[in-house]
């Protein structure tokens, strides 16, 4: 089966292709082909750019466990809906993913209900190197090196020592420094003002913790990429490590500030937290400058009735997947960086820092992962109309303009945005197991 999608800007790595793409079942088979080339369907993109689909390394989806807050088929029609066709999830469900029986138990329940394409972490615990030296089939190893949502914290440093020694997989973590919050606690011990939030995960927090990352990174020399990266102190230490460091940032920390807390309250309230408007700016300039190579969005829902609990009862996390790539489009528009920049961050860096084979790029012989984008279309989000089983977003009520409106993975559509303002999705769950390929990256110093 061929679909040749005809007069489409092609957002390949190196230009804008004006052209015709062909695709045959699962595979793009050639780019740039005359528009009259034989195919079973054609589809006319005049005037809209077909890009790789977007891959997020860093969701929450809730399942198994936690499945009142998100469940695989209600994500992945948010996916889908987003211009994501594959994501990279974490293990802090219930059970947490920190066995490979685990790992292979959630592929399973994967394999008949995601719309896109699917992978997960494995989680490190304090004594469970033998399962992370065990597990394939995953991109790689989780860390909370603070504490978030659910019960993994690996903070000893006999441990993380452990780790970085004794394992091959690429490891990412969440960098928020224990002893720091516990003493910022102690401190606002009683407050209940939301803002109070960032200020005991403040930016020290973040700083040590980062920088005691790195410094496990680099000595045991052991790829290493830091997530959601919240302040500007951290580019430095991350970019200066880039032989075995790379990281990410999300929408949150690029578009809200603690400015916001009055305005949303716990709708953002996020680990890392929010910070200062000079952060936002700092981490949108290291998008551009090459020093932060990734955005993802940490999709974290939970309820309404969960957030709108009084700090610090209330959860912490907001869903995103459904807006990440509009919220970057409309920076597009606004002049702020190029679809081409977007869909480095959000396609091409993540498949290669978490070795994925044939994703991430328009190319011959990668699969068709494809998200066709309109960058004229205007739409405001809407708490109703969003796919996430949480029901709602922080970007309630605001206008964006570039939107996905098609998204097709590995060749089929899933998802379009007809022009009558309806939404339509595919019945079948047509996503992929991602496949890897890692080197051998047993870290040099054993
Ligand atoms: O705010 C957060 N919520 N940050 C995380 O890293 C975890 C997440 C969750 O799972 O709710």
């Amino acid at each position: 089966m061929k679909t040749l999608f005809i007069n489409a800007q092609l957002v390949c790595p190196t230009e804008i292709l004006e052209g015709n793409l062909l695709i045959e079942n699962e595979r793009i088979i050639d780019i740039d082909v005359p528009s009259d080339t034989p195919a079973d369907h054609r589809v006319d993109l005049t005037g809209k750019y077909l890009m790789p689909g977007v891959i997020d390394d860093q969701v929450h989806f809730r399942e198994p466990g936690l499945t009142h807050k998100e469940d695989l088929q209600h994500a992945t029609r948010a996916c889908a809906r987003g211009g994501v066709t594959s994501f990279l999830e974490m293990p802090n469900t219930n059970p947490a993913t920190i066995t490979v029986q685990a790992l292979h138990d959630k592929l399973k329940l994967a394999s008949d209900r995601c719309l896109v394409n699917y992978g997960f972490y494995i989680g490190a615990t304090c004594d469970n190197v033998h399962e992370l030296q065990k597990a394939q089939r995953t991109p790689g190893i989780k860390i909370f090196i603070g504490s978030s949502t659910g019960d993994l914290l690996v903070d000893q440093q006999e441990a993380l020592e452990r780790i970085f020694a004794e394992t091959s997989l690429t490891i990412c973590a969440h960098c928020e420094d224990e002893t720091t919050i516990r003493e910022n606690q102690a401190r606002y011990q009683g407050d209940t003002d939301i803002a109070t939030h960032s200020r005991i995960r403040d930016h020290r927090a973040a700083l040590i913790s980062t920088q005691r990352a790195i410094d496990l990174a680099v000595r045991h020399k052991h790829r290493f990429h830091v997530l959601h990266v919240s302040t500007a102190a951290e580019i430095d230490p991350i970019y200066t490590a880039r032989e075995f460091v790379t990281a990410e940032v999300c929408p949150h920390h690029l578009f809200f500030n603690v400015d916001d807390y009055d305005r949303l309250g716990s709708l953002v309230k996020m680990n890392p937290s929010i910070k200062h408007k000079s952060d936002n700016e700092a981490l949108f300039q290291a998008l551009l400058d090459g020093k932060i190579e990734v955005l993802a969005t940490d999709h974290a829902p939970h309820t309404q009735e969960e957030k709108s609990q009084p700090y610090p009862g209330c959860p912490s996390g907001l869903p995103a997947v459904e807006n990440s790539l509009a919220l970057m489009l409309n920076e597009v528009n606004q002049g702020r960086c190029t679809i081409q920049q977007v869909a480095s961050w959000m396609c091409e860096a993540p498949a290669r820092v978490w070795d994925i084979a044939r994703k991430g790029r328009l190319a011959v012989g990668f699969d068709a992962d494809l998200t066709v984008v309109d960058l004229a279309h205007s739409e405001t989000i809407r708490n109703q109309d969003q796919q996430t089983k949480c029901g709602w977003s922080p970007w309630d009520g605001t206008t964006l303009t570039g939107w996905p409106v098609q998204t097709w993975v590995m060749g089929k559509p899933v998802f379009r945005r007809e022009a009558d303002g309806t939404d339509w999705f595919a019945s079948e769950c047509l996503g992929q197991e991602i496949e890897y390929q890692h080197a051998d990256k047993t870290n040099m110093a054993n």
